[in-house]
């Protein structure tokens, strides 16, 4: 393993190998524990977590199933405590309910399901001797959102025809969210959550026979007959047959004030809509926000959203008022890649004789307010339908881009593109300079540079940064480190950065045969392209919303036990509470035995 001083500041610590245990496993010498499960309460008046007692009543109370992205906050006047705004994806009924028929969801299982989605808001505190942390129930910031709280919808398409249904003829009100994947925090202290695969959870789409919304609804994915939970049944704005524009009210960033849980949340509509991995904001010089946000999907493609107005600081009323429209208008963009090594590009991944995957590219702009760039297009339907706005403009056809990241020291902007099994194929796009390899399993990450370093240019330059993979495969790069010193790593999902400006990846998907992890790579000095992986997490879990502080880490452990076949009658993982419990998505704080920093 990595030896320390071989390694860059902040990512010294004894190297993790690949493995297959059922468990979170840290570095020698580090520790950890899980802060709160599924189904731990969190509200007032929320019961303990029996399995055999469960109940929509006590889920709205206790913490939601398979935590994602986690944005972690101080609270004011209180040392030692955290804030965590905590995605809440999706559900597992499989996992969650014995004896579950996927054919005959009971309305209690479809209801325990909505109150499981959503965010948990919750105030952590910190054990100082040993690095623990464990959840503060019942703190007055403690918040539940879920699949039916309101939330109002903002900016150019609120209020569109596009968005009105039985239940809301305004347009301007939707029940819950859903598939909240990544995020980001804003610099005036709101959490963005991205809605992802939102198109699962609607059904009857061959009931639509306008070639025009028929379209619509492919391109989104939503079912053509059944939806696989069946909420349909329970709720008609699930079936696009009844309510046909409930569907187009899902696939939003959504914006908290985490600090006040009595606020509406919202949907941010000048951002478009896709499957909203997530949505990481910077500033310009002169104050103006800046989003980059990736859409999951094969194929699918890179935004940015640049603000029309500048933040204000402070937190009098009137500031937050102000800073609670920067998000509504502005310009949206897609980007599209050049490569300059195009003839090169075999689908191989062998590198070009420049030895880069790198170029330029170009931000496309889809619409401004209520100005639309797309020709054939209303500025409504570019910001309700906006993949097929980016199809039209010809923008660069993504491997399923996930998670995105500034750089906090150098500005260069960080994309992770998880895979695409389907690059190359029949019919389908081939590789290019950015997405070099056909039938690509294992990845790679983007790194974006901005002309002249201005966040809101109209065009920048890029180059992979990694090529995913087992190093010994050599269609993999890392950085032009030298590959015999680094860790094995497919399918970057996350990223996050530590204060020593060393990038943090969690994977979803390891198709190398380990389970997924956690790993931190520099990306500047010498150091730059050595990938170390840190920890690993239980069968069938992705890791997911890392975060990286000066002495610890916060990781949350999503789906585990998730394998083909698994159930409560047949668990695949005994993770996190042993044989004979049920498994639980889980948060696990790391830190060191020793007390000191992580990595030095
Ligand atoms: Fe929810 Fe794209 O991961
Ligand atoms: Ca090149
Ligand atoms: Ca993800
Ligand atoms: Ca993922």
């Amino acid at each position: 393993g990595g030896k320390s001083g071989k390694a860059a500041r902040g990512l010294r610590f004894p190297v993790v190998a690949p493995n297959t245990v059922d468990d979170v496993t840290v570095p020698e010498g580090y520790a950890h524990n899980v802060v709160i499960r599924w189904g731990d309460p969190i509200l007032r008046g929320a019961p303990a977590f029996r399995p055999d007692q469960q109940s929509a009543k006590a889920q709205a109370g206790q913490f939601g199933y398979n935590n994602d992205y986690m944005a972690v906050l101080e609270v004011p006047g209180e040392r030692h405590r955290q804030l965590l705004v905590i995605n809440h994806e999706y559900t597992d009924e499989q996992l969650m309910f014995a004896g579950y028929d996927p054919e005959k969801p009971t309305r209690e299982q479809a209801e325990i399901g909505w109150a499981a989605h959503g965010l948990s808001i919750l105030v952590a505190q910190e054990e100082r001797r040993t690095g623990r942390l464990t959840a503060v129930t019942r703190h007055h910031l403690n918040r539940r959102i879920t699949g039916t709280t309101p939330f109002e919808v903002t900016g150019p398409a609120a209020g569109s025809e596009l968005l009105k249904t039985s239940a809301d003829p305004e347009g301007t009100r939707i029940l819950g969210t859903l598939n909240n994947c990544g995020g980001g925090i804003t610099p005036w202290g709101t959490v963005l959550s991205g809605e992802e695969n939102f198109h699962q959870y609607f059904a009857n789409g061959d009931s639509v026979t306008d070639p025009v919304a028929a379209a619509r609804l492919k391109r989104y994915g939503v079912a053509g007959a059944a939806s696989e939970r069946k909420w349909e049944r329970f709720d008609k704005r699930f079936d696009v047959a009844r309510e046909p524009n409930e569907v187009n009210r899902f696939g939003w960033v959504v914006e908290i004030d985490p600090f006040d849980p009595e606020s509406t949340p919202r949907k941010l509509t000048a951002l478009g809509r896709f499957k909203h991995e997530a949505a990481e904001p910077r500033l310009t010089d002169d104050g103006r926000p800046v989003l980059y946000m990736g859409d999951d999907e094969k194929f699918d493609y890179f935004y940015k959203f640049v603000s029309a107005k500048r933040m204000k600081r402070g937190s009098t009323p009137h500031v937050r008022e102000h800073n609670r429209t920067l998000l509504d208008e502005g310009t949206l963009y897609v980007a599209k890649f050049t490569g300059d090594s195009a003839g090169e590009i075999d689908g191989s991944g062998k590198l070009p004789e420049d030895g880069e995957f790198d170029g330029s590219g170009k931000w496309i702009p889809l619409a401004s307010g209520r100005r639309s760039y797309v020709p054939g297009m209303t500025a409504e339907e570019v910001y309700v339908f906006t993949r097929m706005a980016a199809d039209k403009v010809g923008a660069t056809k993504m491997d399923r881009p996930e998670d995105v990241e500034p750089s906090p020291r150098t500005g260069r902007v960080y994309a992770a593109l998880t895979n695409n099994s389907d690059r190359g194929k029949d019919g389908k796009a081939a590789a290019d300079e950015a997405n070099p390899r056909n039938a690509n399993k294992h990845g790679q990450i983007l790194e974006l540079s901005e002309h002249c370093g201005d966040p809101s240019s109209e065009r920048f330059h890029w180059n992979l940064f990694l090529v995913c993979g087992d190093p010994e495969d050599p269609a993999t790069y890392f950085g032009g480190f030298p590959k015999d010193q680094v860790s094995p790593i497919s399918c970057p999902d996350n990223i996050t950065f530590d204060a020593y400006g060393n990038l943090w990846i969690s994977t979803d998907g390891n198709a190398l045969g380990s389970h997924d992890g956690l790993f931190g790579v520099a990306t500047a000095g010498e150091r730059r392209g050595q990938v170390l992986q840190f920890l690993t997490v239980p069968k069938g879990a992705e890791t997911c919303g890392p975060i990286v502080q000066d002495r610890r880490v916060m990781i949350a452990v999503q789906h585990p036990g998730e394998v083909d076949g698994a159930s409560v009658e047949k668990p695949a993982s005994q993770w996190p509470d042993g044989a004979g419990a049920l498994v639980r998505p889980s948060v696990v704080s790391v830190w060191r035995e020793n007390g000191r920093d992580i990595g030095v």
